[in-house]
């Protein structure tokens, strides 16, 4: 792994390192505890070292963009929650991303921790994907209907990423910041919208019937504990990189939109 770092480094002199890279599936992290640690937070320490020694050698300044998750807190209370609240998390996900952090924050180097939520995009599997899936294939399906949160498109955080590595004081930049789509909502609630949008792109033959059932968390029977409350407050994203916050569903709308004309 470090001599991966090391020779990506020496070999390509990067003016930033950014990692999205992260063991995320959340059912099998609790029988790969190792694993997901491995990833999600030993490497943190690694990459961090190696970006160091560099920064040292070349007497450079080489920052870090790491993305982490709501997963690293516990989900209590109702209120969005600030990017300084006290990490909590529930499970081996969780505790491995927020092991991550706290190695980054421990290393000398500049870095941006982006804490997102409920990833979407036309690409790869995603929660979106699954409900035009399951609306094609399906007569009803069971969706949590008491974890709140906001979509977030990875074409939004690509946007914004591409603005802010247009920004030269990149360098000087150290902070915890939350981001994600505008406004609230619930896995029930965002499989109904996206049910509206597809019964209003594509319609649906008379002969065809769907219905999204809400049930609880609690009757989902899980042995996996998730947060309630997903809620990120991005004052202080807003505040620092003059990003303008887009509604989820705006958000939403658009990969619908492409995935479906
Ligand atoms: N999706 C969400 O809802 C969500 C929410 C909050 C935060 N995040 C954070 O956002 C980031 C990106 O998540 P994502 O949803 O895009 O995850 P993803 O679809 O699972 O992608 C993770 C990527 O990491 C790569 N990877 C995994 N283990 C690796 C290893 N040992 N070495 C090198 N690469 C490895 C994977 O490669 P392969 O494709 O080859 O497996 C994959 O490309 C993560 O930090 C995640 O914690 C995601």
């Amino acid at each position: 792994m470090s001599d991966k770092i090391r020779r990506i480094l020496n070999h390509e002199s990067p003016d930033i390192i950014l990692n999205l890279a992260a063991y995320t599936n959340v059912e099998k992290a609790e029988e790969q505890r190792e694993i997901a640690f491995a990833v999600n937070g030993d490497a943190l320490t690694q990459i961090c070292s190696e970006i160091s020694v560099y920064n040292s050698k070349q007497n450079k300044n080489l920052p870090l963009i790491h993305f982490s998750t709501d997963y690293v807190f516990d989900g209590g209370g109702v209120e969005p929650i600030r990017p300084c609240a006290r990490m909590n998390p529930l499970n081996v996900y969780g505790q491995s991303k927020a092991e991550g952090e706290k190695n980054i924050l421990s290393s000398p180097i500049s870095y941006l921790i982006f804490r997102t939520s409920w990833v979407v995009s036309k690409y790869r599997n995603n929660f979106v994907k699954t409900i035009l899936r399951k609306i094609e294939n399906d007569s009803e399906i069971n969706v949590v209907g008491d974890q709140y949160g906001a979509p977030t498109t990875a074409e939004f955080i690509a946007d914004f990423l591409g603005q802010l590595i247009e920004d030269n004081s990149l360098q000087t930049r150290k902070g915890v910041y939350h981001i994600c789509g505008k406004g609230e909502t619930t896995w029930f609630e965002l499989a109904n919208f996206v049910f509206e949008n597809f019964k209003k792109l594509k319609g649906i033959p008379k002969e065809k019937s769907f219905r999204i059932n809400r049930i609880s968390t609690d009757e989902m029977q899980s042995v996996i504990k998730r947060p309630r409350n997903s809620r990120l407050c991005c004052d202080s994203l807003k505040n620092t990189f003059s990003i303008e916050q887009i509604h989820w569903k705006t958000q939403v709308e658009g990969i619908i939109k492409d995935l479906l004309q």
